[in-house]
């Protein structure tokens, strides 16, 4: 009989770069305001990665974190998992890279690129390996270098982005707890609401797409917004019907940082008081892939997620593209 394992969080670690880009430093670059960015995003400062430094190398130091956390040895990884809008190249994936720079000798490595919901993806992707019994310790990454891919003249979306890293590592665990429910979705006909154009096999890199700045993100961001607000709706809701919870039921809600604006209608429309929804939107801007863990990791070092709480993490971004999970903390 096809049976399957419980499969739960063992430990977590994050890492953000010290280099930090207030809004006012932004006042000097482009033609915007402190007063509009926090007004319209809840945005105050994002972190940027040093100079040399990309994604592999932040998602190697939240992975050495996660590590510590959990007391495991990077020899004992079997599967390493990368979400990531901005892995270091094309090919080959970041999470090869991360193998060889953390020493997991024994472990795969792929990437998933499916904008700012990678790392729900990873993490549905992830706890399906360890359910079936394929592998016993599964590393889920969600890392950013965006400051790579912004054009730093466009204040429509270089106010947006920061850079940083969420690591967790997933385990066997007990059955009512733990990963209990998970759902995913994609409706590919935004595809060009939020998007890098040039660089990919559909258009190469040429003098002229540089001209153009196609190698930068595009994003519509009224029509993206429009989106995260209708479907952070439906995932939570698909998710607690999944788990036989209800709205009433959820003790921390962590949702992608991607607008204060997003995350107040979410906690309006379920009725959770700010002291149960994360947000540090403030402190790093909206940092894809990576927004979602490291938000968690926070939240559990500031002693606001306990034993038995149900946490609902929701994603969305590029694709377009959304996701949900529910855990039963252990
Ligand atoms: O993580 C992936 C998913 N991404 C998202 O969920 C992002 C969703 N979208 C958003 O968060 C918002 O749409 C933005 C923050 C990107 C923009 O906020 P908005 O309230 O939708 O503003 P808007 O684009 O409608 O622009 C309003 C005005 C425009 O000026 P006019 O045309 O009214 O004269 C913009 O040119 O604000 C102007 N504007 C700015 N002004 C000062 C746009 N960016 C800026 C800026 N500083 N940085």
């Amino acid at each position: 009989m096809y049976s399957t394992r419980p499969v739960k969080i063992a430990g977590m670690g994050y890492y953000v770069p010290p280099n930090v880009l207030t809004n006012f430093d932004l006042e000097k670059m482009v033609e915007t305001s402190d007063a509009w960015i926090r007004e319209r995003t809840g945005i105050r400062e994002r972190r940027l990665a040093g100079r040399g430094a990309s994604t592999s190398d932040l998602a190697t130091e939240a992975a050495m974190a996660c590590l510590r956390d959990a007391g495991v040895t990077a020899r004992e990884i079997d599967l390493i998992i990368v979400a990531s809008a901005s892995p270091d190249y094309l090919f080959p994936a970041t999470a090869c890279i991360v193998q060889h720079s953390i020493g997991a000798v024994n472990a795969a490595a792929f990437d998933m690129e499916i904008g700012c919901t990678g790392f729900i993806y990873a993490l549905a992707t992830g706890a399906q390996f360890v359910a079936a019994g394929m592998y016993r310790k599964v590393l889920v990454i969600g890392a950013e270098c965006l400051s790579r891919l912004v054009n730093w003249s466009d204040r429509t979306t270089c106010c947006l982005f920061g850079d940083g890293a969420g690591a967790v590592l997933l385990v066997e665990g007990s059955h009512g707890e733990g990963l209990v429910a998970f759902h995913l979705g994609a409706d590919g006909s935004g595809k060009d609401l939020l998007s890098l154009p040039a660089g990919g096999a559909r258009m190469p890199a040429s003098s002229e797409t540089v001209e153009k700045g196609l190698h930068y993100i595009h994003m519509e961001g009224k029509a993206v917004f429009k989106f995260a607000v209708k479907i952070v709706d439906a995932a939570v809701t698909k998710v607690l019907e999944k788990c036989g919870k209800t709205p009433q039921d959820i003790g921390v809600l962590i949702p992608h940082q991607a607008n204060l604006r997003i995350i107040e209608s979410a906690c309006e429309r379920f009725g959770i008081s700010r002291d149960r929804v994360v947000v540090n939107i403030d402190k790093y801007g909206n940092t894809s892939s990576a927004s979602v863990p490291i938000a968690m990791c926070e939240a559990l070092h500031e002693g606001r997620i306990e034993k038995g709480d149900l946490v609902v993490l929701v994603a969305f971004g590029a694709g377009l593209s959304y996701g949900a999970a529910a855990i039963i903390w252990s």
